[in-house]
């Protein structure tokens, strides 16, 4: 393919790289093949398959990236078409790529309002991050409620939420708890440790993964509180870390969850869109959101998540994502690696 060819998705991956991933691992990866086509895979070495659920994440972080390019290409003057391939991922493969979608660029025709619409959502995109500072009391309104819950449904799915204090304050307890937990976990703990930046230069170097100054911890309070995980059991010390953490939760007053369909990489496709959707309805008015993926994905903490709202599960159904929602000043910059690091070149169609 020419150099040419590959002009227009370079243009467009300088915008899409910014799609959010679990631990900001950033796995996605786009072959051009040509002016208009590509090929999608999952960079399974940078996947997160210790947690229960780290599988079906991988594609809900497909899903993710999808409604991102179709924003990001909408913006370029094209609609994207795909062709998914719904094969589960096997993280044992050769193969590290594992391809997920052919997608086409197809140019559209856009009104002048439509035009600026599509600059606008490529200007949320850009801007959206997620918030792990804490929260002002003020509620979100109803009115907007109203637009995530029209969008879920549109998707087949349920958006649910809860103001209610006793609740969201279990519910963060249950997400405290979950981290300890995860620990704990010798594949989870090796995992997360993988993905942590603990100084801004090394953040800023890798331009991947999770950083002190994002999580809003002190470099070497989170190198000690994550590396002597026993330290978290400790008297005196275990407590104080469990508050330091905790503290960054200041301020919550919602709570959101998404729930239906969840049983196969349909599903979880469908999942991560849906949830990119509704991420940029609520940043279009202002509002920051903290997913706690790792309530879900961790089994014990999803239990109990679920017992407290109630979850409708069961029969290929699932409370999939929860977040907690509301307002805060700006977050931290989270980076990414340079958009050419997501083009792969050189290999054979498959
Ligand atoms: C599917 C999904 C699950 C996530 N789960 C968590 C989580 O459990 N805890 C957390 O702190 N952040 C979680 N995040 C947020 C990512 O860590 C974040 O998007 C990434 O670090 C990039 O930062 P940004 O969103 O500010 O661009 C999740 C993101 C996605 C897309």
């Amino acid at each position: 393919m020419s150099e040419e060819h590959s002009s227009l998705w370079r243009a467009i991956v300088a915008d899409a790289h910014r799609y959010p991933s679990p631990h900001n691992s950033q796995p996605i990866k786009l072959r051009p093949t040509g002016e208009h086509t590509a090929t999608l895979y999952y960079d399974l070495d940078l996947g997160l398959p210790a947690e229960s659920f780290g599988i079906p994440f991988a594609h809900v972080c497909a899903g993710v990236f999808l409604e991102s390019l179709s924003v990001v290409a909408r913006a370029h003057g094209y609609d994207v078409t795909e062709d998914l391939d719904l094969a589960d991922m096997d993280f044992d493969a050769t193969d590290r790529l594992h391809r997920f979608a052919d997608v086409e660029l197809v140019p559209v025709t856009l009104t002048a309002d439509e035009q600026v619409e599509a600059q606008i959502e490529l200007e949320r995109f850009r801007t959206r991050r997620t918030s792990r500072r804490p929260y002002s009391r003020e509620l979100v309104p109803d009115s907007i409620l109203s637009d995530v819950i029209r969008i879920s449904e549109d998707a087949g799915f349920e958006f649910r939420s809860t103001a209610d204090p006793k609740r969201v304050k279990k519910i963060i307890h249950v997400n405290q708890a979950t981290l300890f937990d995860d620990l704990q976990n010798d594949a989870v703990h090796g995992e997360i440790m993988e993905w942590l930046r603990f100084s801004r230069r090394e953040a800023a170097d890798r331009a991947d993964g999770l950083s002190a100054e994002t999580m809003l911890l002190p470099g070497p309070i989170l190198r000690v509180a994550m590396g002597k995980r026993e330290l978290w059991e400790a008297p005196v010390i275990g407590p104080l870390i469990k508050r330091v953490y905790l503290n960054t939760m200041r301020g919550v007053r919602q709570l959101g969850w998404l729930e239906g369909p969840f049983d196969g990489p349909a599903d979880y496709i469908e999942a991560g869109r849906t949830f990119m959707r509704v991420w940029l309805e609520l940043h279009r008015h202002g509002v920051v959101l903290h997913p706690f993926g790792t309530v879900i994905t961790n089994p014990r903490s999803h239990q109990q998540f679920a017992d407290i709202v109630g979850a409708n599960e069961g029969d290929g159904r699932m409370a999939w994502m929860l977040f907690r929602f509301g307002y805060s000043q700006t977050p931290p910059f989270a980076h990414r690696r340079a958009p050419e690091h997501m083009i792969v070149t050189g290999r054979d169609a498959s």
